[in-house]
């Protein structure tokens, strides 16, 4: 692997803790020391900003702004949407004697920043040594409340270490916000009210007309108020003594409901009014109360081989920083957000959610939180009419789905990525297909899925096209899931998927004409569907070409196994990301793959195929992956786990499970990726547990890796919960809660109980 981690965090089974600050780390640490709750986030950088490197974001999901595209084909969108940085309710400045606190500029010592992921609190402290010689102990607690989402939390406790006098402290609310990317302001109109312990502020976006309301209460007594034009902050001057700590508290209200001006105002001060009547402690007891109950169901355990101690302690807290930022992007509060591939921890991506929602994050809902995988689905469904709308700019039918969306609408500017890739629109089908499987809700295929089903399966019947040469059907003129080669005739992937979406379509439509007639009945009157469309479907699925050699070897696209050879491990680790380092085109021309393509519908469909055909395409294909994209390497060990090809099935997963802790890619200072971090978890429960969903039944088939004495988690399903403990010698699965389940185990079919069921390990797989 030609990716290296760069180690800066201390290690420890609940907490990322940075002692020390290193400037030239200041984003990878703003990205790391996230917070979100859903509905809110925002970076782990300085409440008080200053000279240091910084993209100072706070974020609001759904908030967004508009841009025009200068020059654009049919086809090609005219215009896109990003997320913008919303209200900085962390504003603050400092001022002891003539120096104002700027990490940049003071002296200071004892720096440490901790995460906690056991109460989702954030605290940085650190000692200033004045030019004066006074030494004043800083410490700063912010959280954003994981119930009530529109409330935050800051507190900031100063304490005199060695003099008695007054600091100046100033805490506010701001929309000058600069999208950094874009170099604007997108806020407008702000309406402020202040007065001496509140303020209250609200503003429009510029183009997208969205406005946004952020309250705050500070716990100042008599402070002074200083109004900007899109600022307003609380001034007071607080006589400290020495060795006794003052804290100043600010509790933060963010809206965005959808209303505006006075309606959005009124609904602000109330809930301001509610915050107020809240005490900190309360609030950041609630906020580890919340955490601790999710922790008692989602966690994952992982206890070392002796001798194994360090190695297995990083992993430990890297499957929990994933498993605990996935949980802070989204969990299920609504059905109009969807997980963005950076969360909301950055610009870069723009907040936009792919098709990584369906294909790799998922899973990790299903099992965790179904409720929550309902609403990721149900995100596609009521932006269905976009999708309907993308479909005619692209001259066909039905629904074409959004690479890269907010709302609903295509935002992908470059038409390579929004035109060719149709993997957004067999991800959402495959969703579909795998929800219902799992969680058996017919209700939701028959009210929501089955339309989005028609609509897409009508879309690959417009695109697909019979081949010439093959005298079967295929995609032409499409870019597959590796990015790295676009324009290819029958890619293997996008063939494959076309083919089980339309089979899937039809099925679906069989399956409500006999047992929700109704249902059938309003669905063809809404889409004047047909059995003789289904039919179509139907045939063409049947007669889809998939380049498979006699060997089982599956040729990506045409023309693969014909381009020149590049040997990925003798790229230096400097030129990475590779978008940043090599032309746009140079990365086009061999046959370097981005990410897993052939191997991604094996591992999606992977009960589909035998473990000969797994293993021919494994040995060929990872030898040529780069990993550009952070959802291939978990992908990849999951595969080599299920050929026990061990040691590569670890060295992959240590980069899925730390590739933002320890920046592997290089670029975490732009935010997290949060997608790849759901396959991190798929990667311990798919991987080492050898879960399968695709099949019949549930199917384990457990290979613990040998650093590890034992790996425990819990899943939920079907109103149960499967309690599973790995160790070298035997797995024990148990339910603590529900009726009876039948899965496989291995190639065994075991009945699991609210007993222990124990099945001993099998050493050959
Ligand atoms: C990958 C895509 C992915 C996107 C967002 C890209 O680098 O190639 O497959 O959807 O990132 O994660």
């Amino acid at each position: 692997m030609a990716k290296v981690a760069n180690i800066h965090y201390s290690v420890d089974p609940w907490k990322i803790t940075e002692n020390g600050f290193d400037a030239n780390y200041s984003r990878v640490g703003e990205s790391v020391f996230s917070l979100g709750n859903e509905s809110i986030g925002v970076r782990g950088c300085f409440d008080e900003g200053g000279s240091v490197d910084s993209l100072r974001g706070a974020y609001i999901n759904g908030v967004y702004d508009l841009a025009d595209i200068d020059r654009s084909y049919r086809g090609i969108v005219e215009k896109v949407h990003f997320m913008i940085p919303a209200a900085d309710w962390l504003d603050t400045a400092i001022s002891l004697d003539s120096e104002t606190l700027d990490l940049g500029r003071i002296r200071y010592r004892d720096f440490v920043r901790e995460l906690d992921m056991r109460t989702g609190t954030l605290t940085r402290s650190f000692i200033w040594e004045t030019v004066g010689g006074k030494e004043l102990k800083l410490t700063f607690i912010r959280f954003l409340d994981m119930v009530h989402r529109e409330r935050a939390y800051q507190r900031i406790t100063l304490e005199a270490l060695n003099f008695s006098g007054p600091v100046e402290i100033q805490s506010g609310l701001s929309f000058q916000a600069v999208h950094e990317g874009r170099k604007t302001c997108f806020w407008r109109r702000p309406r402020c009210e202040a007065d001496k312990n509140r303020i209250a502020m609200q503003a429009e976006t510029l183009r997208s007309e969205q406005e946004v309301f952020v309250g705050a209460a500070i716990d100042f007594k008599n402070a002074e108020i200083v109004s900007g034009e899109k600022s307003a902050r609380l001034c007071a001057t607080v006589s400290l003594k020495e060795g006794e700590p003052y804290s100043v508290e600010k509790r933060v209200v963010i809206l965005f409901d959808g209303s505006k001006q006075d309606t959005l105002w009124e609904s602000g001060e109330n809930a301001l009014r509610e915050i107020e009547r809240v005490s900190f402690e309360d609030a950041a007891a609630a906020q580890a109360a919340y955490w601790n109950a999710y922790w008692s169901v989602s966690d994952i355990v992982i206890e070392p081989a002796d001798g194994n101690e360090n190695t297995v302690a990083q992993e430990q807290q890297g499957i929990r920083f994933c498993s605990f930022q996935l949980a802070q992007t989204y969990n299920g509060g609504s059905m109009r957000h969807n997980i963005g591939a950076k969360g909301l921890t950055g610009e870069a991506y723009n907040g936009h959610a792919f098709w990584d929602t369906e294909s790799c994050c998922l899973p990790f809902y299903l099992f965790t939180n179904p409720d929550a995988a309902k609403d990721l689905l149900l995100f596609r469904y009521h932006t269905l009419p976009m999708a309907k709308n993308r479909a005619k700019m692209l001259d066909c039918r039905g629904a074409c789905y959004p690479i890269a969306t907010l709302n609903g609408d295509e935002a992908c500017p470059l038409w390579q990525h929004a035109s060719l890739q149709l993997q957004p629109s067999t991800a959402v089908a495959y969703g579909i297909w795998h929800y219902v499987r799992i969680t058996e809700d017919r209700e939701f295929l028959y009210r929501y899925g089955a339309e989005m089903l028609v609509e897409i399966a009508r879309f690959l019947e417009s695109r697909v096209a019979l081949g010439s040469r093959t005298k079967q059907y295929g995609f032409y003129g499409v870019m597959g899931p590796d990015e790295f080669h676009l324009m290819v005739n029958n890619n293997a992937y996008t063939n494959y998927m076309g083919m089980r979406t339309l089979r899937y379509a039809a099925e679906a439509l069989d399956e409500l004409r006999e047992h929700a007639p109704d249902c059938y009945e309003a669905l063809c009157e809404k889409t004047s569907v047909t059995k003789a469309e289904a039919g179509r479907w139907r045939s063409i699925a049947d007669n889809m070409y998939l380049p498979i050699c006699k060997d089982g070897l599956i040729e990506q696209h045409d023309g693969f196994f014909d381009l020149p050879h590049t040997d990925v491990d003798a790229i230096p680790v400097t030129e990475f990301p590779l978008y940043a380092h090599w032309s746009y085109d140079r990365i086009y021309r061999t046959d370097m793959i981005k990410q897993p393509d052939v191997l991604m519908m094996l591992y999606l469909y992977n009960s589909s195929f035998s473990e000969a055909v797994k293993r021919r395409n494994y040995d060929y294909y990872q030898p040529r992956t780069i990993h550009e994209s952070s959802l291939s390497p978990a992908i990849h060990s999951i595969l080599a786990a299920e050929l026990g090809q061990m040691k590569e099935a670890m060295d992959l997963f240590g980069f899925a499970t730390r590739l933002d802790l320890d920046d592997y890619n290089r670029n975490t200072r732009e935010g997290l990726h949060i997608t790849s971090i759901a396959m991190a978890w798929a990667n311990i429960v798919y991987g080492f547990a050898g879960l399968r969903s695709d099949g019949d039944l549930l199917r384990f088939a457990p290979r613990l890796p040998d650093r590890w004495k034992t790996l425990r988690f819990s899943l939920t399903y079907r109103g149960r919960v499967i309690d599973v403990q790995m160790a070298r010698d035997a797995t024990v699965f148990r339910l603590s809660a529900g009726e009876p389940l039948a899965v496989r185990v291995y190639d065994g079919i075991v009945t699991l109980t609210e007993r222990n069921v124990s099945i001993p390990a099998n050493k050959q797989s």
